[in-house]
């Protein structure tokens, strides 16, 4: 061995060396945040649990009738409060905005439904004593069906909602006279 090619193969070690060293860290790393997140997930309760008693929903609070449907807030987002119950939705019909941030916030006035958007990333169970939320954003106006996907009872085939996706403007325009919003017999 010449002594150029020893001085080489030193130098080749000392990479490898360092690239070994740098992968480990990187496992290390990865690991330590993978324990992190699962010890904190463990130990802290659920970030957001929020309940809504089923026997008086319809008298007071959040989801009394006059309070359900669409909700211009005034960060320009919209919120949709709902229900479900065997064996409709309330709105029957949700009108929202096209191009806007909608966060949908619903519970149950008896048993478990479930409440999925078509071609949306909503799909939730609507449980008695809780409210579910999702977050979505529509791209542009359509019709959506919201099939209740949670068996019910004898009627739950039959439990179908909609979601109606109106222009930006249409809305803000319906927004002006009403403080809640549906598409309920239009
Ligand atoms: Cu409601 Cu199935």
């Amino acid at each position: 061995m010449t002594a150029a090619s020893e001085h080489a193969g030193d130098a080749a070690a000392r990479v490898e060396r360092r690239w070994g060293t740098i992968s480990v860290a990187i496992i290390v790393l990865l690991v330590a945040m993978a324990t992190y997140a699962g010890i904190h997930q463990a130990v802290m309760p659920q970030p957001r649990v929020e309940t809504a008693d089923p026997r008086t929903l319809h008298i007071a609070g959040e989801f009394i009738e006059s309070n359900l449907g669409s909700a211009l807030e005034p960060d320009g987002s919209v919120t949709v409060r709902a229900i479900g119950q065997q064996y409709s939705f309330t709105p029957q019909c949700i009108v929202v905005p096209a191009d806007t941030p909608i966060t949908f916030r619903a519970t149950s006035a008896d048993v478990v439904h479930g409440f999925l958007i078509e071609h949306t990333n909503v799909n939730a169970m609507l449980v008695p004593g809780y409210i579910s939320t999702a977050t979505t954003r529509f791209a542009t106006p359509s019709e959506r069906t919201v099939p209740c996907h949670e068996f019910c009872g004898a009627g739950h085939q039959g439990m179908w909602g909609r979601v109606r996706v109106i222009e930006k403007a249409a809305f803000a325009t319906l927004a002006a006279g009403q403080r809640r919003l549906s598409c309920v017999a239009q």
